[in-house]
């Protein structure tokens, strides 16, 4: 048989809390917290499965909660996206993610990312059978050189995708960026896929600058969230899209015969949620709390830093430890030291290594300072 996605390998994601697993490391590679969901969260899926809502889900999602979606988006962003016709809730961001892209690319069209990037953009592509253009940003600030981008356009270009916060860098898109690309995907009529997931996760006094509230943008953009992200329930595998009509009408088609439809108590359970907004306005405090705490801790260490603008997660340059490549140094930290990190040289165009590890401090002080203990000794 021939294989439709040759190049795809296991994702080192699996790879690197494996080889945590194996060696019995401490686990700061995947992207997950390791603290506990909030058991009123807990207490309203129970009680939706409870009340009975155990059949499916409408094909676009519970109401409640699209209703609920709709209007936090108009209350950060002051931009409304209609309810019936312009929200799918997904299995996940990364559903989402696929579903946008397997609507709009035909063979040959041509895809500009971002890179490093997270893994399933560019598969989803070649699925699809489109032409991933990388654009590789720089350690250590990461920043997008628009001129760049203008360059890499050609006729065949059909959708920029973008990530802000950014992972893994923890860089954030500045309202200037937001603006440059507007007008380029304006002026070469272009599609874009916002990558949101972390809009919650977002430091130092920081605005998480949405695609939704640029409205030439927002016109022409997919944008996709993760309820798993915000509310520490990444298992949960539960998040949204959010486009104008008549791109959310070719994102259902696919949509529908995809999943069909999400989990349904669930729904229930966050539609209940999302009326305290407090819910969400709280994450950027609570993790930039723990980036601090885990930056201070680690700060005499050989690891080189600038902290991370939004995400959980924080770069760390290794270049004054060793000259090894990230791939065998973050092995040999996980079999040796027991501690796993991700090597962030596989999310760069042609794997490039910036001597950079990832680590997700997304977990409780314990874990924290038993890490930085490690990484203070290294
Ligand atoms: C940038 C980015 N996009 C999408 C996802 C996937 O989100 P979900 O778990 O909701 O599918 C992740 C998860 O790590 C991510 O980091």
């Amino acid at each position: 048989m021939i294989s439709k996605l040759p190049n795809a390998t296991t994702s080192i994601f699996a790879i690197m809390s494996k080889m945590a697993a194996d060696h019995n490391a401490l686990n700061l590679s995947q992207g997950f917290p390791n603290f506990k969901s909030d058991p009123l969260l807990i207490d309203l899926v129970a009680q939706a499965m409870k009340e009975g809502h155990n059949q499916y889900a409408p094909m676009p999602g519970d109401i409640g909660l699209r209703e609920e979606i709709s209007q936090k988006t108009k209350k950060l962003h002051s931009k409304s996206y209609h309810p019936d016709t312009e929200i799918t809730v997904t299995a996940g961001a990364t559903q989402a993610i696929f579903t946008a892209i397997a609507a709009i690319i035909n063979k040959g069209d041509e895809v500009i990312i971002f890179t490093p990037a997270y893994d399933c953009y560019d598969p989803s592509i070649e699925l699809f059978g489109g032409i991933t253009i990388p654009i590789q940003l720089k350690a250590p600030n990461y920043t997008v050189d628009w001129d760049e981008v203008t360059d890499k356009i050609t006729y065949k270009t059909k959708l920029i995708i973008i990530n802000t916060p950014h992972n893994p860098s923890g860089m954030i898109f500045s309202n200037n960026d937001m603006l440059q690309l507007q007008s380029i995907a304006e002026k070469n009529n272009l599609l874009v896929l916002s990558d949101e997931v972390y809009e919650h996760i977002i430091f130092d006094g920081n605005t998480h600058f949405s695609a939704a509230r640029f409205p030439e943008l927002a016109s022409r953009t997919f944008i996709t969230a993760s309820f798993g992200k915000t509310f520490h329930n990444t298992g949960w595998k539960l998040g949204y899209c959010l486009a104008p009509e008549p791109l959310m009408n070719e994102f259902k088609k696919v949509h529908q015969f995809n999943v069909f439809s999400v989990n349904n108590p669930i729904q229930k359970a966050l539609a209940k949620y999302l009326k305290t907004p407090e819910h969400y306005f709280s994450l950027s405090a609570f993790y930039q709390q723990k980036r601090d705490f885990f930056l201070d801790l680690i700060k005499d260490s050989k690891f080189k830093f600038i902290p991370s603008q939004g995400t959980y997660f924080q770069m760390l340059d290794f270049s004054d430890i060793t000259s090894e490549s990230d791939i065998t140094f973050s092995e040999r930290l996980t079999k040796e030291n027991k501690i796993a990190s991700i090597p962030t040289s596989v999310f760069n165009a042609r794997n490039e290594d910036f001597k950079q590890i990832r680590v997700c401090f997304a977990k409780t002080e314990e874990t924290l300072e038993k890490a930085a203990e490690i990484l203070n000794s290294i």
